[in-house]
């Protein structure tokens, strides 16, 4: 069995101030800049992480020598003052698509004879239009496997440069590599990126750091880029942080409607996926950005249409985001994810179906249909890929019993992943401030009334059945024969009796515990409960109750909502239909499976489109699906939310 981490949802709304790792792309820019000047550079809050030490592994292996500091917060590189020039080596640029793709075309510039290859899953990646467009600069390239892909071998002698046009469809990394060797190119370069290129921001910021490093680009028309042969001159380098990094922690923001903000980052950043924050405000999310910081706060997320060609890294961030909006969120423009680590529109929507969420696929994107009713617990897998496991990673905020297969391959970019998000978790004293109860909303058939009940004797607190109160006052009114559609007569009714509910129930002392569970009464209490006056009259009995015991588990199906708004733990307690329906069909007998399950789905579409406090998952309920979980299981973690103690 793969080794999972299995993540305790937020109770409260995310909060807090992170710093994130550099980010990836400029460190791997930087580091082959530096690699090549002449003399030694310091690059600072550089990204430690496997695809940077693939890089430096690559840059060592060509004499590249580099030394991190003590505490690794910068990193010496004297570069090889030119283009390599080596006899004869194999270099492995494992799982990073960014190592391969800018060590090729540097070699290249090079003399000697160069073999690149990589990881399994690097081998499957797309190669050919690098391959084409040095060839047609002269270079000599062999393709050792399949066609088009890794591994490669380049028997370098220099190029002249010269002239090249080159495709930007399937990834600016090709535009990027040749960029960034076109200094050591005898004449320069002329370099024209052809046809609608995916990831424009990733070629600015490729030629903002090779002019801090020197170089001299200049830019006569859209998509001609000319490059002077001026070599790499070493600079004083900080790498900004990652903005695909910070998209997680913006997220959990909007996800819980907390308060996020991340260091050393600002709006003006080069990164394409600085962008990520403004559809978080688009959807709903309010953004702040000062010259250091930016900062994200959550509030109710809407749906939206959003293309994101330009900052694709975050696409799955928003996949995850999406499953918490009120409205179907759209993502276009990444028809050429498909071809990333794994095919990214694929396994983010298997993953999130998994989950419950429905999710329809396209060439060029997918449309997310968020439904928060039909979340689900799940195990879900990681694919190699390091943003699978953080965005996926999202849903736990909300939703229990999400567990997250290989968490390891976060280290691709973001060693300290869970770390940094654990960090959001606002451990707020339950008492105070808020109310001590815990609120237990859901549908039929979830299992409330069992789970509530062992949970107060687990905790040893008062136990509140708001259901109760409504049945009794149907049953009063039966017993007055009173026509339950009466609004106002049933409303005094239920001003004038007396219910007390604790283990047993009684109307003005008479114990009525077993006929408030009778059929009559079952079949008309919805009509009790749709009346908003009975309705003021409980909700008020029910705070009086729970304040006046000093708090305690209160199930019903607006605890959360309405009732107590700010409890200390909400919870939305589901299970799939046809698990409820098998429960309530295993209770009682007189009804076939199938009438079970259309009651239920009856009583679903009563209770949640009805006009006073309808059945809602309240803003930071906490969403358990008890489908696949015992009841001892789901008592033992809703005691653990509690208590605040998070799933080691
Ligand atoms: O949980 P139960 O089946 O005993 O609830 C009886 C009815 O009362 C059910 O139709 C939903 C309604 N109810 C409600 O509207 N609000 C609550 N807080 C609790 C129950």
């Amino acid at each position: 069995m793969k080794a999972g981490r299995l993540l305790t949802p937020f109770i409260s709304p995310a909060k807090g101030i992170v710093d994130v790792p550099g980010s990836k792309s400029f460190t791997n820019r930087a580091l082959i800049c530096a690699g090549l000047a002449d003399g030694t550079s310091v690059i600072e809050n550089f990204l430690m992480a496997d695809d940077t030490e693939a890089m430096i592994a690559a840059l060592e292996d060509l004499g590249v020598l580099v030394i991190a500091d003590e505490n690794g917060g910068s990193l010496q590189v004297t570069g090889l003052s030119g283009p390599p020039a080596i006899s004869d080596i194999s270099i492995n640029a494992r799982l990073s698509g960014t190592t391969s793709r800018f060590i090729v075309p540097a070699v290249a510039v090079g003399r000697g004879k160069f073999t690149i290859s990589g990881e399994a899953p690097l081998m499957r990646r797309p190669f050919h239009d690098q391959i084409v467009a040095l060839r047609s600069l002269g270079a000599n390239i062999s393709e050792l496997g399949e066609a088009g892909c890794l591994p490669l071998k380049v028997d370098a002698n220099g190029l002249e440069g010269g002239t090249i046009h080159v495709s930007g469809e399937k990834s600016s990394q090709f535009a990027s590599g040749i960029l960034m060797a076109a200094p050591l190119m005898k004449n320069g370069l002329t370099l024209h990126l052809e046809g609608a290129v995916v990831s424009r921001p990733y070629i600015e910021l490729t030629l903002d750091v090779m002019r801090r490093f020197g170089a001299e680009i200049s830019n006569p028309a859209d998509g001609t880029y000319v490059v002077s042969p001026t070599g790499y001159q070493p600079a004083e380098y900080y790498v900004e942080p990652d903005a695909s990094a910070a998209s997680y922690m913006f997220a959990a923001a909007a996800i819980t409607g907390g308060t996020v903000r991340v260091n050393g980052l600002s709006r003006s950043s080069k990164q394409g996926d600085i962008k990520f924050v403004d559809v978080l405000e688009d959807i709903g999310a309010t953004v702040h950005s000062g010259d250091t910081f930016l900062e994200v706060s959550g509030g109710p997320l809407s749906g939206g249409k959003f293309d994101l060609k330009d900052f694709s890294d975050t696409a799955q961030t928003l996949a995850a985001v999406a499953a918490f909006a009120s409205a179907p969120i759209e993502i276009e423009g990444i028809g050429f994810i498909k071809a990333k680590e794994t095919d990214r529109i694929e396994a983010m929507a298997t993953e999130l179906e998994r989950c419950g969420v429905s999710v329809n696929r396209s060439q060029n994107g997918m449309v997310i249909n968020p439904n928060q009713w039909a979340l689900r617990s799940a195990q879900v897998e990681t694919y190699d890929d390091h943003r699978m496991a953080m965005s996926m990673s999202l849903l736990s905020l909300r939703v229990s019993g999400i567990e997250i297969l290989d968490p390891e391959c976060v280290d691709k970019t973001f060693p300290k992943f869970f770390e940094v998000l654990e960090s959001l978790r606002d451990n707020n004293d339950f008492f105070s401030g808020t109310t001590p109860v815990i609120a237990i909303d859901g549908p039929a058939g979830a299992g409330k009334s069992t789970i509530a009940k062992l949970l107060a004797e687990h905790l040893g607190v008062p136990h509140f059945d708001t259901g109760a109160m409504y049945r009794a006052v149907t049953l009063a009114c039966l017993d007055a024969g009173l026509d339950v559609e009466n609004v106002q007569a049933v409303a005094l009714l239920a001003k004038k009796i007396e219910i007390r509910v604790g283990s047993r129930v009684q109307i003005d002392g008479v114990d009525v515990s077993e006929r408030i569970r009778g059929i009559e009464v079952g079949q008309n209490v919805s009509a009790v409960a749709a009346n908003s006056l009975v309705r003021t009259i409980l909700v008020e009995r029910q705070r009086r109750w729970a304040i006046e015991s000093g708090g305690g588990v209160m199930e019903g199906r607006d605890i959360g909502t309405a009732v107590f708004p700010d409890a200390a733990l909400k919870i939305f307690l589901t299970a799939t239909v046809d698990v409820r329906a098998k429960r309530r069909f295993d209770e009682k007998s007189d009804q076939s499976l199938e009438q079970v399950k259309k009651e239920i789905l009856s009583r679903d579409e009563t209770d949640s489109s009805r006009q006073d406090s309808p059945l809602r998952i309240a803003a930071n309920a906490v969403i358990v699906d008890t489908s696949n979980s015992t009841i001892g299981r789901t008592v033992e973690l809703l005691g653990m939310l509690f208590r605040s103690e998070v799933i080691q």
